[in-house]
């Protein structure tokens, strides 16, 4: 699609939203699999279906329920995704991106991504929250590809940062002062659908990552390139590498991602309210 068609249907959505919800979210929150009732800790002032949204895909996995709910939390306006656009849904990259474009658009300054994703570090856990200090994307496809749409962000983004440290180092204040164990580690993006092989999740280890997941990365990279300051924190639902049965379902994922959603959800509201 062309960049200004882009451009257009961003424009399309943002005043449609903006004719249902008057404020200006200040904090993006994008929910993964299994962590969509963290909503009930929103404030609710306004939800909007997504296929009510001018040229928004409409999502199709199981455990996500395809709105954006606007509200309070933590004493701020925030936006939050319940439900995201996954690449091997087989929608186009900049579908994918779409939503984390127009909540920039809205006006938010600041983006916190979730999802639920293996382990391949052999000293995580099922049920471990970890705090994405870094990622590798040289497996999926990079949602700035194409010409450059210059009124969203640079040809070239650094991204030496792509995580902000000064929100990395408030959730672990956060973490500390209510004793919960947080890890920190990398997040490598893989296009899914299948769960990695034995030989991958070796693999990935080896390349310098601790976890792998279908989803963030994509829109971690545009969150980016717009400017936004971006946090990410998985929730640990499988263990890639492992000698016994390693059959992993995604039933097990939910399960998992659901039990872990109310230690996310406080992260979270802490770190919106230390914003
Ligand atoms: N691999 C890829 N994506 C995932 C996994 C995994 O093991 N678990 C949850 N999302």
């Amino acid at each position: 699609m062309s960049s200004k068609k882009v451009l257009k249907e961003l424009n399309e959505a943002v005043k449609f939203l903006q004719k249902q919800y008057k404020h200006t979210p200040q904090v993006g929150i994008v929910l993964g699999s299994g962590l969509s009732s963290f909503t009930d800790e929103i404030e609710i002032e306004k939800e909007v279906a997504y296929e009510d949204i001018p040229h928004f895909p409409v999502s199709t996995v199981e455990g996500h329920k395809s709105k954006m709910i606007f509200g309070k939390l933590g004493g701020k306006r925030v936006v939050a995704m319940a439900g995201r656009f996954h690449f091997y849904e087989g929608y186009e990259v900049e579908e994918v991106v779409f939503p984390i474009r127009v909540m920039k658009l809205l006006g938010i300054e600041t983006i916190l991504l979730s999802n639920a994703a293996g382990s391949v570090n052999p000293s995580y856990k099922v049920g471990d929250l970890m705090i994405i200090n870094d990622h590798i994307s040289l497996f999926t496809p990079n949602p700035l590809v194409g010409k450059n749409m210059a009124e969203l962000g640079p040809r070239f983004p650094d991204m030496s940062e792509p995580y902000k440290q000064h929100l990395i180092q408030k959730a672990k204040t956060i973490a500390i002062n209510n004793n919960y164990d947080l890890k920190e580690g990398v997040y490598l993006a893989v296009t899914g659908p299948t769960f990695e092989t034995r030989a991958e999740y070796k693999m990935i280890l080896t390349l310098g990552a601790d976890v792998v997941g279908m989803s963030t990365v994509q829109e971690a990279i545009v969150a980016n390139h717009m400017g936004l300051d971006v946090f990410a924190m998985s929730v640990v639902t499988d263990i890639g590498i492992r000698e016994d049965h390693n059959i992993i379902t995604h039933e097990e994922v939910l399960e998992a991602a659901k039990h872990a959603e109310p230690r996310l959800a406080f992260i979270f509201k802490e770190l919106i309210a230390a914003i």
